[in-house]
């Protein structure tokens, strides 16, 4: 890419984050997506650092001002009132004084912190930011542990596929099937109206969404209920590797604060899940797959949630194998990395987390394929990101095979995970 290009696409990528920066935090987009939403803040504020540190860490902070007194952080902050989404607070009924959702979602809070800390240019301000950050994100971590792995096996399980930020996933499929729709009260989506339906999940699957949460809602969000009283319980390798990884940059950033404890503490969680990935290990797909817990077995279904797992400290040869497999897909995607393998009759390029790819994931396994020394298709994988927003623009997400530009525009976390792989460039 010439420097022209790389200039050019920067500056289009601060004018989306500028576009959708509410002040204290920032829209995934406006009219479909209204509101502050947990990871994508997280992965954002990387993008911020390059333009504004203090608004970085702002972005942050704002998401942890919502932390509940339990320890969970939020999927989405409703801090005002737009009739343009559903389920907004009235469904949820969180009882906060700014209204919340009752899930969570990736936990990558612990790394932007850490990356903001290690690059920081003002590094005073960096320490304090980071330092009244740190407890909230351990007691993030461990409220993990204590509510969504209640037998300790090393590894937690979502309850809602909110939860794994990969919505409609074929991953959840079976274990959906459990998931009643009866009594669920009457409801107009609102996703319809804003993006190509075709694009979104289906309505049998809203129905289901909509059950868990009323069934949640029933149980006053008692998280020390919720878990065991879900009919949906799934371990995500993916959202599993993304929290370990976390806790792993929690416990360095701990290390250089000076508080040893703290970074102990996280420690425990990254050897413990890390152990217990392992039994995720799929022979038959050369990956990580989903382990559905209520039903006891493992499902079959290779998504990118298996390959996303790279992002935590997996062994060399899992890496090495991860890596195989993205270039195999390669030869069946032109765009990488599909989220789901084209080869599955259930692959939709176009229908959210059916097929598509997506930046944020993108950059995350390339991430961690560059730390386990996997250079070669890490670049591969940034090439491909870019060359979709030269084709495609900054949307949501794109259909691997002809480079479709799918669901919102103007996608903020798109925009900042090119601001982070130009910088790396
Ligand atoms: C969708 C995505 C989720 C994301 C949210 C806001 O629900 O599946 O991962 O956080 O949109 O962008």
């Amino acid at each position: 890419m010439s420097m022209i290009d790389k200039k050019q696409i920067s500056e289009r990528a601060a004018e989306v984050l500028r576009e959708n920066d509410r002040g204290t935090y920032t829209v995934p987009t406006k009219g479909l997506y209204p509101f502050q939403w947990n990871w994508d803040s997280c992965l954002t504020a990387l993008g911020l650092a390059q333009i504004d540190e203090r608004r970085a860490w702002q972005e942050i902070e704002t998401l942890f001002e919502h932390q509940w007194d339990d320890g969970m952080v939020p999927h989405i902050v409703f801090h005002q009132h737009d009739d343009g989404y559903f389920p907004g607070p009235d469904v949820w009924e969180t009882n906060r004084p700014v209204p919340t959702s009752g899930i969570t979602q990736p936990a990558v809070a612990g790394f932007a912190v850490k990356r903001l800390f290690d690059r920081a240019r003002d590094v005073k301000l960096a320490r304090e930011k980071a330092s009244a950050l740190l407890p909230k994100i351990t007691k993030w971590h461990q409220w993990f542990y204590e509510n969504r792995d209640p037998a300790k096996t090393g590894l937690v399980a979502i309850i809602h596929p909110w939860e794994s930020g990969r919505d409609n996933s074929i991953d959840w499929d079976d274990a959906f099937e459990r998931v009643p729709t009866e009594g669920v009260q009457a409801y107009q989506r609102r996703d319809l109206s804003h993006a190509n339906p075709d694009h979104r999940p289906t309505q049998e699957q809203y129905d289901r969404y909509i059950w868990l949460v009323q069934k949640f809602r029933s149980l006053q969000w008692d998280n020390s209920k919720l878990h065991d009283a879900s009919p949906f319980q799934v371990v995500d390798p993916g959202f599993n590797g993304i929290l370990i990884r976390d806790c792993q940059e929690t416990a360095e950033l701990a290390e250089a604060l000076g508080e040893d404890e703290v970074a102990a503490l996280n420690r425990q969680w990254v050897a413990n899940g890390l152990a217990a990935l392992d039994t995720l290990w799929s022979e038959k797909y050369q990956q990580f797959v989903c382990y559905d817990r209520a039903a006891a077995k493992l499902v079959d279904s290779a998504s990118i949630g298996g390959l996303l797992a790279v992002f935590a400290n997996v062994s060399e040869a899992q890496a090495k194998t991860i890596a195989d497999r993205i270039n195999d897909l390669a030869g069946r995607a032109k765009f990488l990395v599909p989220s789901h393998d084209p080869i599955d009759p259930r692959f939709d390029g176009k229908r959210y987390w059916r097929g598509p790819a997506w930046l944020i994931v993108n950059y995350m396994i390339a991430d961690g394929l560059i730390r386990a020394d996997q250079t070669e298709t890490a670049n591969r994988i940034v090439s491909s990101s870019l060359d979709l927003i030269l084709e495609s623009g900054f949307a949501e997400y794109y259909d691997p095979i002809d480079g479709e530009p799918c669901g919102g525009s103007r996608f903020t976390w798109t925009a900042a995970m090119v601001l982070e792989f130009l910088r790396e460039l």
